[in-house]
């Protein structure tokens, strides 16, 4: 073999390995969405509904919550989300606060409406903060300061107690705007 065919040779492999990594690549993506990084597709609250839509989630019981409305932290844990392939289940999709108002709930996304920061409750001055840009809230979600960074209050959700337990329709919202829109 000439060393003009031995070139060409070896720039035949290595069209023939870029290739087949692409096609690799891309099935990878297509059947494990999660390691994609597209949790978009998996996420009910991304997909194309109307709030009527968006399936109920089991959160915790209604006593295990404060009776004088102190927020409590909880992870959100979709029981079944299906793509276009496949049904996954108790999938792990962000955190809410609850809080009691009597025999109801009130829910809110644990995510900043600025920028997405993980927004904390702080008892000493029993209200909400987010550490990234300093947005307080107060109880109701409402911001609380002049110029606030964060243009809207803290999302809410649909919240329902049946037999004793709280559920929920959670949702994502558009960070840094200042209307509620589901994403
Ligand atoms: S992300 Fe919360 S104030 Fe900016």
């Amino acid at each position: 073999m000439t060393d003009s065919s031995k070139k060409q040779e070896k720039q035949e492999d290595r069209r023939k390995f870029i290739v087949t990594s692409t096609i690799g690549a891309s099935a990878a993506c297509a059947l494990f969405p999660f390691a994609s990084g597209i949790p978009s597709v998996l996420d009910p609250a991304t997909r194309d509904k109307g709030n009527s839509e968006v399936p109920w989630t089991k959160i915790a019981k209604l006593s295990s919550l404060p009776e004088d409305g102190t927020p409590t932290k909880f992870e959100v844990i979709l029981a079944k989300v299906r793509d276009a392939w496949t049904t996954y289940t108790d999938i792990p999709a962000g955190a809410v606060y609850l809080a009691r108002k009597g025999e109801e709930v009130v829910a809110f996304n644990l995510k900043c409406p600025h920028l997405g920061c993980a927004i904390d409750y702080r008892k000493n001055s029993n209200d909400y903060f987010c550490p990234c840009h300093n947005s307080t809230f107060a109880l109701d979600g409402a911001v609380t300061t002049e110029n606030s960074p964060s243009p809207r209050g803290m999302d809410t959700m649909d919240t329902k107690v049946e037999n004793g337990e709280v559920w929920i329709r959670f949702q994502q919202f558009v960070p840094n705007i200042k209307e509620k829109v589901p994403v």
